[in-house]
C-alpha cells in the first residue's frame, strides 16, 4: 500500500518540516502545481523523485495569475485524487494552503520579471506572470527546496523563474522536464477536460502544426517567415491561432533566421480552452 503523505495547510508548518529536513542533510525536492493533476505533472514529480531525500508537491490554484475574465472560479479541482495519486508515486508531503493563508488581509507585494513577460502569453494575458513570478517566490520561501521541476510545455514559464531565481538570489536549482502527450501528440494540460469532442479531435494539430514546421527546419529552412507559413497552414481550420512564433531560446525576442537555438511556440484557442504548445529548433551547428 503507498505510503501516506503528509499534508501541510499553512506556511509555518511547510517552513519548519523543510528545515527539520534540510538540517538532516536531506535535498528537498518541490513540483509547483494547480492541482488536477495529469500524467504531465507525475512526470515531474516522478523526475523530481530521482534527485530527492525528500519531495513536495505544492497543490494551489493561485488567484493572482489569472485575468479577471478568466478561469480561475472553474478551474478543475479534485484534492482526493491528486493525493491519491501523490502517495502512490511516494511523496513526503503535499503543501495545499488556502488563498488567505497565501495572501492574508492585507497582502500588497508584487513581483514583476521585465522583458520576458510581455512577450507570447504574456501579451494576451496581461499580469499573468507577474502573478506566477509572485506565487512561486512565496512558494521557494515556504517549501526552501534545494532545486524545483518545471515542465517545458510552459516555456516561457519556466524561463520567467529561471530569471527570477537568478535576479533574486534564490538557492534554489531550476530543472526543466520533457512535454508529456497525448497518443495523438496534444500535450497534456489540465485545461484539456474543457474541449469538447470536436475540438478534442482539432487540438491535436498543434503538435502536428510544430512537427511540420520542425521538419521544414530539418531540411535545411533557416528563414523563419517560411517555417511558420507551414505551421500556420496546418494550424488553419483548428480553432482561433493567437500565435504562432519563432523567438530567441533565452530571451524570446523574434528571429529572423534559425542560427542558435530556438523556440517554435504556438497558442490556440478552442472555445472555452486555450491551449498552447512548442518544440525546439536547433540547428546542428549550435547543438
Ligand atoms: O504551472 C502551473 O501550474 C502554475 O503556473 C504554477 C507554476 C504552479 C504557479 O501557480
Amino acid at each position: 500500500m503507498a505510503e501516506r503523505a503528509l499534508v501541510l495547510r499553512t506556511v509555518g508548518e511547510m517552513q519548519a518540516l523543510s528545515d527539520e529536513w534540510r538540517c538532516q542533510g536531506h535535498r528537498v525536492g518541490c513540483v509547483t502545481t494547480m492541482g488536477y493533476l495529469h500524467e504531465g505533472h507525475l512526470s515531474l514529480v516522478r523526475r523530481a523523485g530521482r534527485d530527492a531525500d525528500r519531495l513536495v508537491v505544492t497543490v494551489f490554484v493561485n488567484p493572482t495569475q489569472f485575468g479577471p475574465l478568466e478561469d480561475f472560479d472553474r478551474y478543475p479541482r479534485d484534492f482526493e485524487a491528486d493525493r491519491s495519486r501523490l502517495e502512490a508515486i511516494g511523496v513526503d508531503a503535499i503543501f495545499a494552503p488556502d488563498v488567505a493563508e497565501i495572501y492574508p488581509e492585507g497582502f500588497s507585494t508584487r513581483v514583476e520579471v521585465d522583458g520576458l513577460t510581455d512577450r507570447l502569453c504574456g501579451a494576451s494575458r496581461p499580469g499573468h506572470f507577474g502573478g506566477v513570478a509572485l506565487v512561486v517566490t512565496k512558494l521557494f520561501n515556504v517549501v526552501k527546496p534545494t532545486f524545483a521541476v518545471f515542465g517545458q510545455k510552459d516555456a516561457q514559464q519556466a524561463l520567467v523563474i529561471r530569471r527570477l531565481t537568478k535576479d533574486l538570489d534564490f538557492d534554489v536549482e531550476i530543472l526543466v522536464s520533457p512535454s508529456i502527450r497525448e497518443c495523438d501528440g496534444l500535450a497534456k494540460s489540465s485545461r484539456n477536460v474543457y474541449l469538447t469532442e470536436v475540438e478534442r479531435r482539432r487540438s491535436a494539430r498543434l503538435f502536428h502544426a510544430l512537427q511540420a514546421g520542425m521538419s521544414v527546419f530539418r531540411r535545411g529552412e533557416k528563414r523563419v517567415d517560411r517555417v511558420l507559413e507551414q505551421v500556420r497552414a496546418d494550424l488553419s481550420g483548428s480553432g482561433e491561432v493567437e500565435y504562432a512564433e519563432a523567438v530567441d531560446l533565452e530571451t524570446l525576442r523574434p528571429v529572423e533566421r534559425i542560427e542558435e537555438p530556438t523556440l517554435l511556440a504556438v497558442a490556440v484557442r478552442f472555445g472555452g480552452a486555450r491551449l498552447i504548445d512548442n518544440l525546439i529548433l536547433r540547428p546542428p551547428e549550435a547543438a
